[in-house]
């Protein structure tokens, strides 16, 4: 994979930079978690100080339009972002360049999530370069990923470099000492990160939704739990009595439903976090948004970030929980990708990434 350190010269060079903005926004309009826009920064700022004249390029899906987020995306990223509202005015502002500016919701345009030469094609005219820096969306199969980088000269950002080194070194280290963490919802997204580490780990915890298909498939009553349907076919291929599998034994249960991890459960889980050597951790134990029934997603959460052990976070959820419990800067690494982090866990090739390389 080529990086941006690779160019020569960035001075007046016109650099299309991808980036991950897709963050959750409240009703009242408010950003509900900047993590992922804050690991812009870094990027950005590097691009500016060679004189690069950057347009940032996101797709964002809790709210339609960016156009309102512009005011809080300056206090986020410490400068002024300016707002192009279409791709064909981008060759425009381009020319009478002011300042690093955000292009509209990239979705929408039909020919982005059909990987549309054509469309890529317009999205890159008026630019030198690409730059790669969304990680989190290098999953997806789109032109602002995969097509353009057949039309402009492309790299990857210091993001997408930190995030494919952190999370190759998880699939390259020792099987001993490695402990798998996986919880919240989404089974379809985890299984095959369960079925790639069971032999490569010395155990997998589960919790959350997850652990609640596990339990139902071993023929435990989930009473109004939440539980998949097709958790049986979700599950398939897993030898779900494996005993490097673990479930949660006991739980909270309000309203005849599962929302935490038990205390027997929750000691289990510390003690072998505490034996670990490499922890990597995505999705929580319980329905952390309720101050109840975070308990045993905030112990996991505290004993990983005391632990010696090296740590890789990640899912959207398990950010918002650790940004709550105040403890987002105790871990070794948080991936910025949710889906994106499980498909390059479960060993799968990403479009976006293969696309650089
Ligand atoms: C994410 O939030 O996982 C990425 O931004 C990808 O979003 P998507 O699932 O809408 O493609």
């Amino acid at each position: 994979m080529k990086t941006i350190r690779e160019v020569s010269n960035l001075k007046d060079k016109k650099v299309l930079l991808r980036v991950d903005f897709n963050v959750p926004v409240s009703a009242k309009g408010e950003i509900e978690e900047p993590f992922r826009i804050e690991k812009q920064k870094e990027t950005l700022n590097w691009l500016l100080g060679q004189g690069a004249k950057v347009i940032l390029v996101s797709h964002i899906t809790s709210v339609e339009t960016f156009a309102n987020l512009i005011p809080q995306l300056h206090m986020l990223l410490g400068k002024e972002i300016n707002f192009i509202k279409s791709v064909s005015e981008i060759a425009i502002y381009l020319d009478h360049y002011a300042g690093p500016a955000l292009l509209e919701n990239i979705r929408q345009n039909e020919g982005e999530e059909k990987n549309d030469s054509e469309f890529a094609k317009q999205l890159a005219t008026g630019f030198d370069i690409y730059i790669n820096n969304a990680f989190a969306v290098c999953h997806r199969n789109h032109a602002s990923l995969v097509a353009i980088t057949g039309i402009l000269p492309s790299y990857a950002g210091f993001l997408v470099e930190q995030e494919v080194a952190a999370l190759s070194d998880v699939l390259k280290s020792p099987k001993e000492g490695k402990l798998i963490i996986i919880g919240g919802a989404k089974t379809s997204t985890k299984v095959p990160v369960i079925k790639n580490f069971l032999d490569k780990s010395d155990a997998i915890l589960l919790g959350g939704v997850v652990a609640n298909d596990v339990l139902k498939e071993k023929g435990q009553d989930m009473g109004s739990s939440v539980v998949d349907e097709n958790s049986k076919e979700l599950l398939s291929g897993i030898d779900l009595n494996d005993p490097r599998l673990i479930a949660p034994k006991d739980f909270v249960v309000f309203d005849n439903k599962i929302l935490d991890i038990g205390e027997q459960t929750m000691k289990d889980y510390l003690d072998l976090i505490a034996k670990a050597k490499m922890i990597i951790w995505n999705g929580p134990m319980g329905l952390f948004e309720n101050p109840v029934f975070a308990k045993g997603t905030n112990e996991v959460a505290q004993a990983i970030s005391s632990s010696s052990s090296r740590s890789i976070i990640g899912g959207g959820d398990t950010i918002s929980a650790l940004d709550k419990a105040g403890l987002l800067n105790k871990f070794g690494f948080i991936s910025t990708g949710g889906g994106a982090m499980l498909e390059f866990l479960a060993g799968n090739k990403l479009p976006g990434l293969e696309a650089l390389s």
